[in-house]
């Protein structure tokens, strides 16, 4: 039994880097073949374990409870149309976890959105999943951290190595090794401009105890002006330890263009059907460039 039930998912970016795409659609809804990259993080988590999605939304994200809800004319349409497999898959994505939907006021930064889930978490621990970074593993990106904090009972991080020119773009943690794969953080910045304390990016997996809410809710604004998961981190790792793990997989940077392009080939080619036609695009398209 996962000790790890409720996962939250900040959903309330403007997605301001895929206008016009998002000006009607959430970001969220963006499709990586054709699944939006939402789905891909509910399923990451419900393989996990987890029973209980905690949707952190600002406006006009509707369409994102749309899609896990029943869709009554469309499942009846396939139905009497005989589209059994079809049917199934889309109702299958109804029942994949029950999802509570929380309202983000106002765009305060990712710690605040975390802090909104406080009541719908209680007192357990839980995962936070953000829809920007998707992770192709073996094992989900959720469960490895959700094992690790099985082992430790403390709060963990998914990093991953980036390059020195990159730290800039992401918290950074560091600390001493303690296991394969584990560090125990004694430092974690977010967003680094210089002297970046390792080149250990926190990627947005992480498995928290419910005392990170105190933290979350002490912490001055920090980089942007935003009040700063990262900050109340470093206050959690101070005061309880925190783990740092290098999780095994592929990670994309859907929130980014060419990572969101990237993440579509990526998944594509797993695809039997789309495989081979996407190789020889792919091939004809280089040999033009080559020329
Ligand atoms: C957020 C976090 C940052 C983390 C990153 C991972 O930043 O604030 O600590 O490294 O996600 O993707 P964002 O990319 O939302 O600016």
């Amino acid at each position: 039994m996962s000790s790890v039930k409720k996962c939250v998912v900040p959903a309330a970016g403007l997605g301001t880097r895929f206008l016009p795409a998002t000006k009607a659609v959430p970001k969220e809804m963006l499709p990586i073949v054709d699944i939006p990259t939402i789905q891909y993080i509910v399923e990451e988590a419900v393989a996990a374990g987890v029973e209980n999605v905690i949707l952190i939304q600002g406006r006009y994200k509707a369409a994102i409870e749309d899609h896990f809800d029943i869709s009554y004319e469309l499942e009846r349409t396939l139905k009497e149309r005989g589209k059994n497999k079809e049917f199934e898959a889309l109702h299958r994505i109804a029942n994949l976890a029950s999802l509570t939907a929380i309202r983000q006021k106002e765009p305060l930064g990712l710690g605040h959105a975390v802090r909104c889930a406080e009541q719908a978490i209680g007192n357990e621990p839980f995962a936070v999943a953000l829809g920007d970074d998707l992770i192709d593993a073996q094992v989900p990106g959720i469960k490895q951290l959700v094992d690790c904090y099985d082992r430790h009972k403390k709060g963990v991080v998914a990093l991953m190595r980036v390059p020195e020119s990159q730290t800039h773009l992401y918290g950074i943690a560091a600390g001493p090794k303690i296991g394969e794969r584990e560090i125990r953080i004694d430092h974690v910045v977010e967003k680094p401009k210089k002297d970046a304390p390792s080149n250990l990016a926190v990627i947005g997996r992480y498995v928290l105890p419910s005392k990170i809410f105190l933290m979350l809710k002490s912490i001055k604004p920090g980089v942007g002006g935003e009040i700063q998961l990262t900050d109340g981190l470093a206050e959690l790792a101070r005061v309880d330890g925190l783990i740092g793990y290098e999780f095994e997989g592929v990670r994309h940077d859907a929130g980014d263009r060419l990572g969101y392009l990237e993440a579509n080939i990526a998944y594509a080619l797993k695809r039997p059907e789309l495989h081979d036609g996407l190789i020889d695009y792919m091939k004809k398209t280089l040999a033009a460039e080559k020329k």
